[in-house]
Parts: C-alpha cells; structure tokens; sequence
C-alpha cells in the first residue's frame, strides 16, 4: 500500500468548480493516483478506469477485497460504448430518465473493461453522477472514472470531506471537498443484465419512481445474513456488496421494528436499562420522537422527520459517524417506511444492525 505523508483537503466551488483544481486532479488520475471527490450521493475513490494501476491503489486505499466490483462513473451518455457491448433499450429510457442521477445500471461488460473493475463478472455497473465537480472530474481526465465508496472496507460511507479523511488520511494524496452530500445513501443499482430488471441495491432513486419509466423493476431480493467476517469474501463473490455488515458502524446498533408507539416503548426501555448500568447510549431519532427522549441522558441525533425519507437519507450516515465518534456504546433506532428512499434507509439500518430487527 502507498503511503502519503500528507493527505490534502482542497476546498472546491460545489456548484462551478474551480478549473485549477479539476486539473490538479485530474492530472494524479492520469498518473494512475487515486483521488477523493464528491458525488451527489456520497463521496467517492476514484481512479482512472482504464488502469489497472490505479484499480489496484484503489482497492489498496479502502483494503476492499477484490471480489467486489467497483462502479464506473461517466459523464457523456456516448461514453457507454467504450463500457458495454450492447446497450439494452431499457437503460436508454432509464438513463434519459434519470441520468446524471443517483441509478447505476448492470450492463454487459465491454472487452476493453479491465477485469479488476468487474471482479471478472462478464457485467459493469456504469452511472452518471450529477455533482458538478464529479463530472468536471471526469471530463477533464477525459476517460471514465471508477470509484467506491470512499470509506475503509466495512465502515459507514462518507457523506462529508472529513469523513474521508477520517478513514483514508495518509492513503490517497488529495480529498476534493465540495461540501456535505445532498442525497447521503448511495445509489440505487439495477440489474439490468438479467430477464427482469432488478434492484440490486436501492438507493437515490426509488423503486416507484424508477416503475414512471420501467413498470416491471423487481425489488431487491431479500438476502441472507451472514454474521462471520470470514464468510465476507466468499459472500462478495455469491452477490457482490450485498453482504449484510458492510455498512457496519464501529458500535452496535440495535434496530427495532413495530408499531411507533411499540417502538418508542420499546427503546425508552432499552435506554433506561443501559443507563442504570451506567452506557453511554446513543440515539438515531426521527422528529416526531424527540420529546420521548429529551431530558435522558443520552447523547441524541436528529434524523429529521420519518415523513421525509429523503431528509432522513440524507442525515443517517453522518448520524452513524457522529455517534462513532462521540464513543456512545450503542445505538439505538427505530425503523422507517419502505415509501420512497425509505426502502434504502431500511436496507442500511440493517446492515448497521448486522441483518438482526427487534420486533415489538
Ligand atoms: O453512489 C454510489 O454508488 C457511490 C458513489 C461514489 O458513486 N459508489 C458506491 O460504490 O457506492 P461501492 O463500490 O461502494 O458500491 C458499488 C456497488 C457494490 O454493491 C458492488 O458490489 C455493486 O455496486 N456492483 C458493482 N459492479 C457490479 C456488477 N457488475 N454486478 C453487480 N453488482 C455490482
Ligand atoms: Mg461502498
């Protein structure tokens, strides 16, 4: 792994990026370093991804197994030819759609994809962000950009600079900051390689905006849980990045489903019992059960309401990450609606919680 004795945050215009920094940029990844930049989701790691250099610092930078295949990121709709031997009708109406957006889409792999971006799958998964440095980023390196998540292997995804710094410092020589992330889950990926098209992961865009354009897009299976770190890799290969801790934070979190008045019980309870043996507990808390826990002791971040599921997208990541660092010994929170980015918050609250709910 290479080291940096110095990781850079450079401060970048969200909206009209600095042309001095694009190409500051720009030019590590054509000399096949990685950099840190901003997605309208969450930030990224990204390389050039037509070097297989670079693929290979990047899954170095985040120790990611290379059985987990990575996201190739354009900015042009034409850029699919050099990724994909064969467009499907289906992702031109989706990508017209929803493009730049937070949808990636399964294609069949081009010849001249490396085969660490897919970990030898014979698919790619392609998308367009529509954050103005992303795609600044990406045209000035003038090839498509292949990024992860830009968190260590297993942590929470980073919706802010700092948050990959957190992770990443003395890994990567330059963190592009353009601010908090407006989205804050990743994106929605749909296979699009299979007979019915499939939501691998959902994310940014919802299932029921995605049936507007195709009405017959499946739901994500529902997976197994697999509790043994050890089973990650083997896991990765079965159904790449679904394994169901990846999105663990460093602290448990207890994840509880029912009713709201049975939840709200149900975690007061929780709260008061810990206290009494003297934990630091945390909350992850919508609105609307604010009152139920101000005035205990316990150190509170606010979700916003749980009829928002967009704003509570945006804040739990950063939520799991405040938490971590107020050193609380666990986390409590309640569960969501599937409407909307509901089913995404769903899905990582229960990786978080290691695929367990407490029904009450
Ligand atoms: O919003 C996002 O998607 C962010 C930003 C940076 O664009 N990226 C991101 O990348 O979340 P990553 O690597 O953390 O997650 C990519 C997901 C993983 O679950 C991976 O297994 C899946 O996409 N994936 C990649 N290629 C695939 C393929 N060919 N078939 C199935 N799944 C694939
Ligand atoms: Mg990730």
């Amino acid at each position: 792994m290479q080291q940096f004795l110095q990781t850079e945050i450079v401060q970048v215009d969200a909206l009209c990026p600095e042309a001095d920094i694009i190409e500051r940029a720009a030019s590590l990844l054509r000399n096949g370093e990685v950099v840190v930049f901003p997605t309208e989701t969450v930030y990224g790691l990204g390389g050039d991804a037509f070097q297989p250099a670079a693929l290979e610092r990047i899954f170095a930078a985040k120790g990611r197994p290379f059985s987990d295949p990575l996201i190739v990121h354009i900015a042009h709709e034409g850029d699919l030819e050099q990724l994909t031997r064969h467009i499907p009708e289906a992702a031109k109406r989706l990508a017209k759609a929803f493009w730049p957006g937070p949808l990636t889409l399964i294609l069949p792999k081009g010849e001249r994809v490396p085969k660490l971006v897919t970990a030898g799958l014979e698919t790619v998964a392609v998308r367009m962000p529509r954050h103005p440095v992303a795609l600044a980023l990406i045209r000035a390196l003038g090839s498509p950009i292949a990024a992860p998540s830009a968190n260590r292997f297993m942590h929470v995804s980073p919706t802010t600079a700092q948050h990959a710094y957190d992770d990443l410092a003395g890994r990567v020589p330059l963190i592009l900051d353009g601010g908090p992330c407006e989205v804050g889950v990743e994106s929605t990926v749909l296979d699009l390689h299979s007979d019915v098209p499939t939501i691998l992961r959902p994310g940014g865009v919802s299932l029921e905006v995605l049936r507007t354009v195709l009405p017959d897009v499946q739901p994500p299976r529902p997976r197994p849980v697999h509790e043994e770190s050890r089973q990650e890799e083997q896991q990765a290969q079965l159904s790449p990045g679904q394994m169901l801790l990846h999105y663990a934070p460093s602290v448990p979190l207890l994840l509880y489903d029912g009713s709201v008045a049975h939840m709200r019980t149900a975690m007061l309870r929780e709260l008061e019992r810990r206290q009494r043996q003297g934990e630091r507990v945390g909350v992850l808390v919508a609105d609307e059960d604010l009152p139920i826990f101000e005035g205990h002791d316990a150190i509170l971040y606010k979700l916003g309401s749980a009829q928002n599921p967009s704003q509570v997208a945006s804040a739990l990541f950063a939520g799991l990450r405040a938490l971590e660092e107020a050193r609380v010994q666990v986390i409590l929170c309640r569960n969501f609606d599937e409407h909307g980015l509901g089913l995404a918050v769903r899905d990582r609250l229960l990786k978080a919680a290691g695929g367990k709910i407490i029904e009450v």
